[in-house]
């Protein structure tokens, strides 16, 4: 994962370079450093996050190029040694790195025979080793990017200073993100928009296999045979990627209250005058096709689940593969396949890696992103962004709705059936009800579980789909290991678990399950379980912790979701913990 920084020529590089970095951190946060040039490269460094950084590196820096880096660790622990920047052997190369060498090991062989040491354990320390030993032996700064593009396999976006062009900064990109800001006078570079935006609205995004060099004034990028390659300006404005939190104390709670915004924006996107605007060859390209495969990871393979049931009810046969997993035994079942890719960011390695063999399949793709301009925004055939407004907290919330949601008007679209944005419409104010009035509530579960070690979600058909999400929620912010059961699958093997006071949370707010359901409910009451019901007015019994007005079932993660959301959120507020940036993960995970 991992965040980078750098800036040319621009006037107080110290504020850009630092706060960028926090703007960054949600890529990781093990630690962090900066580099730049004033008499030979300057490195401060340190294990921890970017604000102990603040503290150690100095406020009269003067200097005209500077690099920034906040990580998360993947070669080696989060050490001093090991945090970036990274130094070459002879000082000539400094470089922050984001992405993953695979034949780092390789690579070291080569450098430990022309006599390189390693002070660390990180590939990046490598990969400056590497341009050093080709620019010391050929003296083209250039021409050793390029051949180390050649010698490198694996993912890299780099910012890179040499001690012989005080002025110039180089970069390198494949497969990991990089993304140049233009000011006037002044140049930025960063793994995304966010750090630049308050300094300019014109950005350059790089390419695969593209390398460059950088000064205040100009901009020069090379493909990967030495050919100068002519980019365009994107412009992009400040509200779309601020990072302002607008008086919220988190972004994970900002980002669920945005809930109803986020469908309204949909739906406003994609509906004119009743009639959906997706584009019309990619409706019949879905039409036509006998199968439908969804591929994502984490939360949007969770959306997939779901979507997937909507297409499926409209007769389509689906197939839904977590990333990480269809990778490794690629498979293109049914005679006409169609491909949906789902990410929020755009950026998941385990996905660019999927679309990589979609297309040497010579298969065509959509991605569903929440990022334009990013990876699988742009290399999939087609597109539809989420409209979510940037997601900041690691854990996704409104994403995830977006991501439903725009899979029920798709679903809804290729059915010519548009019975969904009736039922979108006619839910929002139940959300906004969940979201003034329930808050006590689920407050009261919150502090009635906060302290248990384990527990378990339950519900059956999209209550289980619902399940899982709220599971992956509550487990990766409050620390709570949570599993989500289907309740008919309970007594073919977890029923085991269940113990005295065991905490089980159930979703009930489907009137075709109800029944079944309230049998779970007295199983694991049987065996001692602490039982916490949401349910639906139509099927809720007097006990029932949390009653939400009906509303068409099928949509119960876009409304019942904000409940799991907020549960997680007041658990993990109530432990004291960090809920925008959990241990050990980050927003954008862009290593395999
Ligand atoms: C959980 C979460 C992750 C992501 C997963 C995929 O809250 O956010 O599970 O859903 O890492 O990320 P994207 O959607 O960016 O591909």
């Amino acid at each position: 994962m991992c965040g980078i920084v750098g800036c040319l020529g621009f006037k107080n590089p110290r504020e850009y370079v630092l706060n960028g970095l926090k703007t960054l951190d949600y890529r990781g946060y093990d630690s962090a450093g900066v580099a730049y040039y004033n008499d030979g490269i300057r490195i401060y460094k340190d294990v921890g996050a970017v604000e102990h950084l603040m503290e150690i590196v100095p406020q009269d820096i003067k200097t005209e190029i500077m690099i920034g880096h906040t990580r998360w660790a993947t070669h080696g622990v989060p050490n001093v040694a090991n945090t970036h920047p990274h130094i070459s052997k002879h000082k000539k190369i400094c470089l922050v790195h984001n992405g993953v060498i695979e034949n780092y090991e390789d690579v070291k062989k080569f450098l430990i025979s022309k006599h390189y040491d390693f002070y660390g354990d990180t590939d990046s320390e490598i990969v400056a080793n590497l341009i050093e030993h080709y620019y010391l032996s050929e003296n083209d700064i250039l021409d050793s990017l390029k051949k180390c593009m050649f010698v490198l396999k694996g993912s890299y976006a780099l910012a890179i200073i040499c001690s012989d062009y005080p002025d110039e900064m180089f970069i390198m990109k494949n497969g990991s993100p990089l993304v140049i800001g233009k000011g006037d006078g002044f140049n930025f570079v960063a793994s995304d928009a966010s750090p630049m935006i308050k300094y300019t609205d014109a950005f350059i995004e790089l390419n695969d296999q593209e390398y460059g060099r950088i000064t205040k004034n100009s901009v020069e990028v090379f493909d990967a045979n030495g050919v100068k390659v002519t980019k365009k300006l994107i412009k992009k404005d400040i509200e779309s990627i601020s990072h302002d939190l607008k008086g919220y104390p988190h972004y994970m709670l900002k980002e669920i209250e945005e809930i109803p915004q986020t469908i309204k924006r949909l739906l406003e996107t994609y509906v004119k005058d009743g009639k959906y605007t997706f584009d019309k060859t990619l409706l019949n390209k879905l039409k036509e096709s006998d199968h439908i495969m969804f591929i994502a990871c984490g939360t949007s393979y969770h959306s997939s689940l779901v979507g997937g049931r909507y297409f499926e009810h409209y007769g389509k046969s689906t197939s839904k593969y977590i990333a990480s997993e269809w990778a490794f035994d690629p498979v293109f079942p049914g005679n006409k396949p169609f491909i949906i890719l789902i990410s929020q960011s755009g950026e998941t390695a385990d996905l660019i890696h999927c679309l990589k063999i979609i297309k040497e399949n010579n298969y065509e793709s959509l991605i569903l992103t929440n990022t334009g301009g990013s990876t699988l925004d742009r290399n999939c055939t087609y597109s539809l962004l989420l409209h979510a407004g940037i997601e900041v907290s690691v854990a996704s919330t409104k994403a995830y709705v977006a991501q439903v949601t725009l899979l029920a008007l798709l679903a809804d679209a290729v059915a010519d059936n548009p019975k969904v944005i009736e039922d979108l419409n006619s839910v929002l104010p139940l959300i906004d009800e969940i979201q003034t009035s329930y808050k006590p509530k689920i407050m009261e579960i919150a502090n009635a579980i906060k302290k248990k070690e384990h527990l378990f979600y339950l519900g059956r058909s999209y209550d289980y789909f619902l399940s899982m999400e709220a599971s992956l929620k509550l487990k990766e912010v409050s620390y709570i290991h949570s599993e989500a059961i289907p309740g008919g699958e309970l007594k073919h093997g977890p029923i085991a678990l269940i113990e005295q006071d065991t905490p089980v949370i159930v979703f009930i707010t489907d009137h075709h399950t109800a029944l079944p359901m309230r049998g779970n409910i007295r199983e694991v009451q049987a065996r001692g379980a602490k039982v916490y019901v949401i349910a639906t007015e139509r099927v809720a019994t007097e006990t029932d912790n949390i009653v939400v007005k009906n509303y068409p079932y099928y949509l119960s993660s876009v409304v019942v979701s904000s409940i799991a959301f907020y549960l997680a959120y007041y658990v993990t507020i109530e432990k004291g913990y960090n809920v925008d940036k959990p241990r050990n993960l980050a927003k954008s995970v862009t290593v395999e």
